[in-house]
């Protein structure tokens, strides 16, 4: 019988390829840094029995009506917005993600990047570098406290409960908004539901954890960020799309909120011409959530194991529903 072809999206390393390779021919795009071309990823999928992809390729109608032979895709991501999954559904192919290997990695960034904003950490690491510390002064970068803080975490999935664990542990008041309810994570963790709208009102920070969709885009608009206390601040972990950047700047520049922390942009990658980046107030990061070394291969591993699993006959073993 013949192998199933493979096609990977970007240079991953051989030694994570190496345990399936009895079982599939693999061909992969032999960059780490650069994005497959569309031409190049349309070439290589017409032959694809099975694709691994990353967040960055657009898995649209024209595509899966081009690749043809795909019967799965693994998204070596949690987030699927890139992927049209109610098409590929339709034409029969298997959409996976990365639960859970990737949640307390991406919790742990998300409370970094949320202490880096509040304490200016990157602002006073600037401060040596650039040969900018005088004499010690009583309000030198003095920022915001975190401990005894509410934090209004707005979806509650996996990551938003690893996020309220860790802010727990800073003795925080956490609240949350989700779509439905989470009974058992509240009794849990001892955390409150809210509205959206008094959630934003109360909260000293405002995580986002909100996957993209049509319902989330610009959830964060001009109306939510007026409704923030002018000392709140502003977290993105999760998708550039679910901010309109413009109302953020304005309420960032008009001081309606104090500060963002974002991982994550409408239009990636950005750089240092955009707009928010130019803010004093801003810590911006590439999108590195769930970035640790051994997280990323594990992503990559739970990838390569969904499509082993499919063309064993076991199903996936992280579908996207
Ligand atoms: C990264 O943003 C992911 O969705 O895993």
């Amino acid at each position: 019988m013949n192998k199933p072809n493979i096609y990977i999206t970007r240079k991953i390393p051989e030694h994570l390829i190496k345990p399936f390779k009895e079982d599939f021919n693999f061909r992969m795009w032999d960059e780490e840094t650069i994005p497959i071309p569309k031409d190049v990823l349309y070439e290589e999928a017409k032959q694809a029995d099975g694709l691994l992809c990353l967040l960055t390729e657009k898995i649209d109608k024209e595509f899966l009506d081009h690749a043809s032979h795909l019967k799965i895709i693994a998204n070596m991501a949690v987030g699927y917005d890139n992927i049209d999954v109610a098409y590929a559904k339709e034409k029969q192919v298997i959409v996976t993600n990365t639960p859970d290997v990737l949640t307390e990695t991406t919790a742990d960034l998300t409370f970094a990047l949320l202490m880096a904003t509040a304490r200016r950490i990157v602002e006073a690491a600037d401060c040596i570098r650039e040969n900018k510390w005088g004499d010690w002064s009583p309000f030198m970068l003095a920022g915001s406290d975190i401990h005894h803080k509410k934090i209004g975490i707005v979806g509650m999935g996996r990551i938003g409960k690893a996020v309220a664990k860790r802010a727990k542990g800073f003795n925080m008041n956490v609240l949350y908004h989700n779509r439905s309810r989470k009974y058992k994570i509240e009794s849990e963790l001892g955390i409150a539901f809210q509205s959206f709208e008094e959630l934003l009102t109360e909260s000293d920070f405002v995580v986002s954890l909100l996957p993209l969709s049509d319902e989330t885009t610009n959830k964060f608009n001009r109306s939510a960020f007026q409704k923030m206390k002018s000392t709140g601040i502003f977290i993105n972990v999760s998708r550039g799309g679910v901010v309109d950047e413009a109302a953020l700047y304005e309420a960032l520049v008009n001081n309606e909120i104090k500060a963002a922390g974002l991982d994550v942009f409408q239009n990636e990658p950005i750089n240092s011409t955009h707009p928010l980046v130019s803010l004093k107030n801003v810590v911006a990061l590439p999108h590195i959530g769930s970035a640790s070394v051994s997280t990323r291969e594990n992503m990559i591993t739970l990838c390569l194991e969904n499509i082993d699993y499919v063309f064993a006959g076991k199903g996936p073993k992280t579908p996207v529903t």
